[in-house]
């Protein structure tokens, strides 16, 4: 069986190494650094995976970096020793380009990619793009991720819009469906319900955005509304707030922190 190695043990890798343990048998390792991740909601059988003995990267044939973008250049000095020739390389670090982890390891495969943390039940969307990789590699590395979500190869430079949009995506969903209670709060559905309701009817439309091709989702608005309906009620406030706009800004914010914190970070220069 195939070793893969995560390196770092946050909410990222916790996410990944429960999705795998449960889809299938892996030989999986968990590299960390502090026991801060007992406090991040690792199972049992999760921890007995985590070791801090670095040179369980010598005979791994997948290392995953899951470490914050600001912690990549010292992790990869730090482990450019340990980790074995032929290792394929997968990032999940927002920002930090396939060139910059050449700098300090410049003879693996790499693999950049933008999960979100759906990952944890097999619901993530991931953008995917591959550098000096076997056919063969490829397809392993395709099928581990496809185990995390929907798995579609891009362009790299589009993953930093991406990381924006589908790798912070639940947060905004949460923030929304939390709107929601708040409101079902104040109209007196009872709170041990509204949670329930909430998330599944933005379940419910997701589920007809994404089986209802041949309708467009102005069309399935349009199904929702009646003429001095409450949809049309609800609609106009939002409008006339400029939800679009601000939507877009903060779109536009993430998008731009991505592309930050691939530039504060300089592998060259970092301490080896
Ligand atoms: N969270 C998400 O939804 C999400 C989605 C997509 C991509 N990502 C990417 O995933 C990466 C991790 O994010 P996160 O949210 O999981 O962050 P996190 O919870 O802060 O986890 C980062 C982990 O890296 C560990 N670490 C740092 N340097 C290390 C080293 N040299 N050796 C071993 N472990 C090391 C940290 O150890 P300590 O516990 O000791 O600090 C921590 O466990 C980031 O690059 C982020 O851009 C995250």
């Amino acid at each position: 069986m195939r070793k893969i190695v995560i390196v770092g043990s946050g909410h990222l890798a916790r996410a990944v190494v429960s999705r795998w343990q449960q889809a299938r048998a892996l030989d999986i390792h968990v590299l960390a650094r502090s026991n801060k991740y007992l406090s991040k909601g690792w199972s049992l059988d999760e921890q007995a995976l985590v070791t801090f003995d670095t040179s369980v990267l010598r005979d791994a044939d997948l290392v995953l970096l899951a470490v914050k973008p600001k912690d990549m250049p010292g992790t990869l000095n730090q482990l450019k020793d340990e980790i074995a020739p032929h290792a394929v390389v997968l990032s999940v670090a927002a920002g930090i380009s396939i060139d910059q982890i050449r700098k300090i390891w410049p003879d693996h495969a790499i693999v950049r990619t933008m999960p979100n943390i759906c990952a944890e039940i097999g619901r993530s969307v991931t953008g995917v793009a591959y550098y000096h990789i076997t056919d063969h590699d490829k397809a392993w590395v395709n099928d581990l991720l496809t185990l995390l979500g929907y798995t579609q190869e891009m362009p790299e430079h589009l993953l930093n819009p991406m990381t924006a949009l589908y790798g912070s995506g639940p947060a905004y969903v949460y923030i929304f469906i939390d709107a929601i209670m708040q409101a079902a709060h104040e109209l007196g559905i009872p709170a041990e319900h509204s949670r329930s309701f909430a998330a599944y009817m933005v379940q419910g439309a997701c589920e007809m955005a994404l089986t209802d091709h041949d309708k467009t989702l102005g069309q399935l608005v349009d199904e929702v509304v009646s003429p001095g309906g409450t949809t049309e009620a609800m609609l106009k406030v939002l409008r006339n707030a400029g939800w679009q706009d601000i939507l877009s800004q903060a779109l536009q914010a993430a998008g731009e922190r991505a592309i930050q914190l691939g530039q504060n970070v300089d592998p060259v220069k970092a301490p080896s």
